[in-house]
């Protein structure tokens, strides 16, 4: 497709695009979702667009790779780009406008300024990834000032995200509700990412060790198994019964504070962050135990 042939969906690339498409939408009573993305589109993504455009009048995508948030030994320079695939993605759900920015519109010469954090953004990923959600929380405050959205949409999927964004809103007044929206699988239960097109050969076969570990401390505790140390020591077994699987974490924590827990007598989230061979994925799910 081209942007001709892409129906409704709008391509902007400045902020003032943006604001002018925006307050068009809201002239005709229409609220306003947000997605922020780093483009390299899958289903997860999509799932989050369907969301805002079942319950918004008015969908914003935005795709950039926010430099800010990737360490210098990490992936900025082969983050997988496919922006015209995304685009005919966008247009197939029924987005509204795709907002597209090179760097510079997002982060003008001389900008000195960024959001600091603590509580919820300080264990797992705050321990492994020296400012990474300064990054993100700084971009993600910018494109909600950018877009003026009602509604802003995160999948569980990177649930420190989310709760390290919900914990920003709360504190700086941010006048926007964060909707969460669940971690997408494929069928095999791999959480679906757009670091997945990394994994070469069979390390996507070995990538569902993280799967399966969530999996095993799930009936772990559907069992009675209560025992974090006993839950934890399981599911490492599992992740390095994978040849190149190096664990950065695995650890249950309280799924509001993300403090670690001992035992798990209430709801409690398992989380994990694994390398295959090169590629760093992270997953988490839910484990509740029954109520007695
Ligand atoms: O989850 C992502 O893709 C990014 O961290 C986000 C929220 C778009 C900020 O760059």
């Amino acid at each position: 497709m081209s942007d001709e042939t892409r129906g409704k969906l709008r391509r902007t690339t400045t902020v003032g695009e943006l604001r002018l498409a925006v307050a068009a939408a809201r002239s005709e009573g229409k609220s306003v979702g947000l997605v922020p993305t780093m483009g390299a589109l899958h289903q997860g993504h999509l799932s989050l667009v369907e969301a805002s455009v079942a319950q918004c009048g008015f969908t914003v995508v935005t795709i950039f790779v926010n430099p800010a948030q990737f360490g210098p030994d990490e992936d900025l320079a082969r983050y997988p780009c496919t922006l015209e695939a995304d685009l005919d993605a966008l247009a197939r759900c029924g987005a509204d406008v795709a907002f597209v920015p090179a760097a510079e519109e997002i982060y003008p010469a001389g900008h000195a300024t960024g959001v600091e954090l603590g509580g919820v953004a300080e264990p797992l990923e705050g321990q492994h990834r020296a400012g990474h959600f300064a990054g993100v929380a700084t971009v993600v405050l910018k494109l909600f000032n950018m877009a003026g959205a009602d509604v802003a949409y995160f999948g569980r999927k990177d649930y420190q995200q989310m709760q390290v964004v919900k914990q920003m809103v709360a504190d700086l007044n941010v006048p926007i509700t964060i909707c969460e929206c669940p971690t997408v699988r494929e069928p095999d239960g791999l959480a679906m990412s757009s670091r997945n097109k990394y994994l070469a050969g069979d390390a996507r076969q070995r990538a569902l060790v993280l799967w399966k570990s969530l999996c095993l401390a799930r009936r772990a505790v559907a069992q009675g198994q209560r025992d974090g140390e006993t839950i934890l020591r399981q599911m490492r077994e599992v992740i390095r019964s994978a040849e190149g699987a190096v664990i950065d974490y695995a650890a249950l924590v309280d799924p509001e504070t993300l403090a670690g827990v001992a035992r798990v007598e209430q709801p409690t989230l398992a989380v994990l962050a694994v390398k295959i061979d090169e590629t760093r994925l992270i997953d988490n799910c839910l484990l509740e135990p029954p109520l007695e």
